[in-house]
Order: structure tokens, then sequence, then C-alpha cells
């Protein structure tokens, strides 16, 4: 074992095993490809075995799963991509990798591309558990309820004699909760000797990757358990449990967004994703979602029931209530963005605001610019898209529409109601609308007409 037991020395090639149909999530979309927190179950997975640091990696993945290859492309760009077909149990899923056991030398981890939590600390600790006398090491659980695990059948303190899956396991063996994660190191020096050994005499008549564990007893080898928590191996099978991984996702995110100093008054109503950064005094009320791709800075507030995406939020901005940032939306350093405003593509800088009833897309508002009321950026023609420009401490009154392109030069001044089609000059006015025409009297002259009319037509 190496000295300090964390970190393994010798080169490591992992195996991620994503072939399965996931039959039972009833979808058109390989499982793997289901997301938690916004990434992909194989995202959350490829991402934990970047954190093993250098080695190899290969996934195995079913016949038509294009989707599933270019998310590997993706996210790890260097794995290699095999296909198992048919598919006829996770031990033969890890042969239709075996060019690349054939050319390793070191370890060979094998994981499931639909563990989403496991960590680059336990898997480290399991390939820790491997030596010349341990060529196999497997990673348990004690489950709350260990129905349809495979149990792991121990005879001496961390040594493993063989795992049973349900389906072949005795009365008395269905009472060990102590239960396989899937996930298991090898040596590489006997792995395909263990590999090659296993066979398909079963209840499912598949070739069970946990064979492993009573052939290598059988030839005198050890093989070693090494125990994690059950969050961190629960394994999505269906829609029902894909709900219980964003579960534990979300919970895990807020506590750890609050660790780092953010406020959050009902944390259980707040939805992150995966790769959400908050900083430090950001107050977070109730409701807001988070998708993918925001950066809030420091000192940041983001009231109730907001919808945020691929928007960066600068130090002291205010969102809020009810704002919806999509892509693109840099809300600059104590900027406001009010309730009902919708912004996409759009800076707007310091100190600028659009506090209530506006769509702002593609374009600019410079600095201290006030935008009223109504405003809507008129961006796209059926066709194309095309920007519109505010600049430094422009005012546009409500109720107007900017026909994009156009440029509204600093310190300009729109009168409201206005539908600006032609630039305007710095510290201008702009007005379109007709004059105002006032008839004295004339609505109470309205009033007696039409009320005597009614009369009539009642008698
Ligand atoms: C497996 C384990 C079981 C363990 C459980 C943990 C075996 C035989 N059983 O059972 O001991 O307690 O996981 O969740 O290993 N796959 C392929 N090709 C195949 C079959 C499966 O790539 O031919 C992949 C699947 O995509 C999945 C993984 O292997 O990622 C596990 O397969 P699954 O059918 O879910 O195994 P379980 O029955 O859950
Ligand atoms: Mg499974």
């Amino acid at each position: 074992m190496p000295v300090g037991g964390s970190m393994t020395s010798r080169p490591l090639l992992t195996i991620v095993l994503a072939a399965g149909k996931g039959t039972r999530m009833k979808s058109a979309i390989p499982k793997v490809l289901h997301c938690v927190g916004g990434l992909s179950l194989l995202g959350h997975v490829l991402t934990a075995i970047r954190g093993l640091g250098e080695g190899r990696t290969a996934v195995v993945i079913g016949p038509e799963m294009d989707g599933v290859r270019a998310e590997v492309e993706k996210i790890a760009p260097k794995a290699e991509v095999f296909v198992q077909e048919p598919q006829l149990g996770t031990a033969h899923a890890v042969l239709a990798a075996r060019r690349v056991i054939e050319q390793h030398e070191g370890d060979v981890l094998v994981v499931f591309g639909d563990t989403p939590f496991i960590t680059p600390s336990t898997l480290n600790g399991l390939l820790a558990s491997l030596d010349a006398s341990t060529p196999l090491a497997v990673l348990g659980f004690h489950a709350a309820d260990p129905n349809g695990y495979g149990r792991l059948i121990m005879d001496g303190p961390g040594q493993v004699s063989a795992i049973r899956e349900q389906e072949d396991a005795t009365e008395a063996e269905r009472e060990i909760n102590f239960c396989n994660s899937g996930v298991m190191a090898f040596r590489g020096e006997q792995a395909l000797l263990l590999l090659e050994a296993i066979g398909s005499h079963n209840a499912k008549g598949e070739y069970y990757l946990t064979d492993a564990v009573a052939i290598a007893r059988s030839m005198g080898y050890r093989v070693a358990a090494h125990t994690c928590a059950e969050e961190e191996v629960m394994g999505v099978n269906s829609r029902n449990q894909l709900a219980q991984a964003e579960a534990v996702f979300q919970r895990r995110f807020r506590e750890r967004v609050m660790a780092e100093g953010a406020t959050l008054i009902a944390p259980e109503t707040v939805w992150f994703s995966y790769d959400t950064v908050i900083g430090r005094d950001v107050v977070i009320e109730p409701n807001v979602f988070f998708g993918p791709k925001v950066v809030v800075e420091d000192e940041v507030i983001i009231h109730a029931n907001c919808h945020i995406e691929g928007a960066r939020l600068r130090r002291g901005a205010e969102v809020g209530p009810f704002a919806r940032l999509r892509p693109g939306a840099d809300i600059g350093p104590r900027a406001k963005i009010g309730n009902f405003v919708e912004v996409k593509n759009v800076t707007v800088e310091e100190g600028a605001k659009a506090n209530h009833l506006s769509y702002l897309g593609d374009g600019r508002v410079g600095a201290g610019a006030n935008i009223g009321a109504g405003t809507i950026f008129c961006n796209y023609d059926g066709f194309f898209k095309h920007r519109t420009e505010v600049g430094a401490g422009a005012f546009i009154g409500s109720n107007t529409a900017l026909v994009a392109p156009v440029t509204i030069g600093p310190g300009a001044f729109i009168g409201s109601g206005s539908v600006i089609t032609k630039d305007v000059p710095a510290d201008a006015l702009a007005l379109e609308r007709n004059e105002q025409t006032l008839r004295e009297g004339w609505a109470a002259k309205f009033r007696t007409v039409m009320q005597r009319r009614k009369t009539e037509k009642r008698s």
C-alpha cells in the first residue's frame, strides 16, 4: 500500500460503464444523459474522474448513443469511447474496453455512469487498498434498504469472499445490508485474468463483474472492501431516483453556498446548477432558480422569484423580485433590474436601472442610464437580431419602443410612449407621439348625454 494511503502512484485507467439503456427511466434519452443540477449523470462522473488527476479514461456506451458520445467529447475530450453490443452484463461491458486494458500498466478503476456523487477522495481510498496480494478492491456501503443491490459476503475484517446479486442470494444473504456500489479497482497485472474467468451461470444469464471477487479468492488472492456513505454511491435508475438525486445535490449545494458566506432566506426554495458561482454577502430571497453558467459577485441582492441563467451579476447589483436574466445578461456593479424585467445579451453598466416591466435584448445600457417602465428593445425583425445602444446617463421614458438597430447618445432624453427608429444624439430630446388634444368640459357633457340615453332606453 502506498505510504499515506490516499494517493496511488501507479498509472490509472478508469473505465466508465454507460451502455445500459436505463429501461426504468421510460425515456427516449439514454439514462446517463439525464441531468442533476443541470449536468448529465455522466458529466458528474467524468468530472469526479478528472479530479483523480492524470490518467486514461475509457467510456463504454451502447450502440446508437451518439448523444452520449458527444457528451464524453464535450466533458472529457481525451477519453476513449467503446461500444458494447450486445449488452451481456457488467463484466462483458468492461471487456468492451479490452484493448486499453491490454495496453495498460497500472491500476484499473471501474465506475458506473449513473452514480453522480462519487468523489475523487473515495476513489483514491479504494485504489489505496490494492497491493501485490490484493488485486481487487470493492467499494461497499451500508444500505438503508439493500433490496436490488449485490451483497458483500465478508469473511474477515475488510475481506470480501464474494458478491451475491439479489436474484442469486439466499434468504440469509438477503439480510445483509453491506452492499456493492458497483465501483471496483483492479491491479492491471491481474485484471484480464480475473475478467476473462467470469462466466454467465446465474439467474440473469449475464456476465457479472461482481463474480471477479469469488474468482480472485479461488486463486488465493485477497479482496479488500472499502466503505463509503450510501449517499455518495446512490444510483439513478428511475425518475423517482433522479428526483432524489436532485434533492441531494441541491441540499449539498445550498449548504456549500451558505458555508461560503451567502445568505439564503429559505434555502430549500433556491435551485442551483452544478456550476453556479455565488460570492460573499450575497442575499438570495425565496424561490430563485439558477440555470447553468451564472456568476454572482459579492454583495449582490437577488429578491424573490427570479429565474437566472447564463448571467453575470457584478458586485452590489440588485435584481428582482420576478426578474428574468437570460444568457449574456451582464448586470454591472450596483445596477438594478426590477420586477418583470427580462434581460438577454445586454451589458447593463454600473448603476444603470431598469426597474419595471421591460425587455432588454441584444445591446448595452450605459452607466447610470434609466430605463423607464415598459421600455422594449425591439431587437428582432422576424429574420435578424439587432442591437440597441443606450448611452451613459440617458433617460428612456416609460413605454418606449427602441427599434433596433438604434443608438441613443449619452445623456439623451426620450419622451414616454415614443417609438424610436432613428439614432438620437447625445443630450438631445426625442419625442415621437401626437400632440395632446384638450377639450374643456367634454367629459362632463358626455356623461350627461349618455346617462339620458340610458334612462330613455329603460323606460
Ligand atoms: C450492479 C451490480 C450490483 C450493485 C449495483 C449498484 C453487477 C452484476 N451488479 O447491479 O452488485 O449492487 O450495480 O448499483 O455488476 N452496463 C453496461 N453494460 C451491460 C450492463 C450494464 O454498460 O451489459 C452498465 C449500466 O449502464 C450501468 C452499470 O453498468 O451504468 C450497472 O448496470 P445495472 O444494470 O444498473 O446493474 P445493477 O443491476 O444495478
Ligand atoms: Mg443500476
